[in-house]
């Protein structure tokens, strides 16, 4: 499997695609402010892009869907943020729990982790794990948001805190890094500290 990651727009957001290597299967994640640069990296990689996995409903990571999609591909992002949708894009379905999803012969798995949305989720694949505004370098996405929950990010950490060390890191911005892994995360980054530690109460303070 092969990461792209593409720094967009005027708020640091990362696009990425994802591909298999053997066949150019593909999926774009977090498609938003410049489809052409993705479209433009599509093209020189030689991908097929079968469909566009949402990390959440924010328009900082969903304003190029359509310019991505098209008519054709699927859109994938999770039921409870429908809420946050403009409009609904062309071939939206909804991803759950425990789910994977199919981009041709590439499989990424669904983790839902709320808390910075109700309907946030990260993707996994072998050796990496898509935190979307979830978990970033050392910080954790904001909880002060419509639909945000605190309580809800904790059990989300915990979640992540349990992803093998060696699984890098993809954020849904350039805050304090641009990549790193959940071992190092462990070490470093207090909200996964703490939910590592069980420190319910810690966590909340620290993030509200
Ligand atoms: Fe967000």
């Amino acid at each position: 499997m092969k990461v792209k990651q593409l720094k967009l727009g005027p708020m640091d957001n990362f696009s990425y695609l994802v591909w298999d290597e053997e066949t150019r299967d593909a999926a774009v994640l977090d498609p938003a402010w410049q489809p052409e640069k993705l479209l433009a990296a599509v093209k020189a990689e030689g991908l097929k892009l079968h469909c566009v996995l949402l990390t959440h409903g924010h328009p900082d990571h969903i304003n190029a869907v359509a310019a991505v999609s098209g008519d054709g591909l699927p859109v994938y992002l999770h039921e409870a943020d429908y809420f946050m949708l403009e409009a609904r894009p062309a071939g939206l379905r909804t991803v759950a729990d425990g789910e994977q999803v199919q981009a041709g012969s590439l499989k990424l798995g669904v983790l839902h982790t709320p808390g910075h949305t109700p309907g946030s989720v990260c993707y996994t694949a072998p050796g990496a794990v898509f935190t979307g505004d979830t978990l970033f370098i050392g910080e954790c996405g904001r909880v002060d948001l419509p639909g945000s929950s605190a309580e809800a990010l904790y059990d989300s950490f915990v979640r992540l805190a349990a992803l093998p060390g060696e699984a890098a890191v993809y954020p849904g911005h350039s805050y304090n890094g641009d990549t790193s892994t959940i071992g190092v995360q462990k070490e470093y980054n207090l909200y996964l500290k703490l939910a590592l530690q069980g420190r319910r109460e810690d966590f909340l303070k620290a993030v509200l």
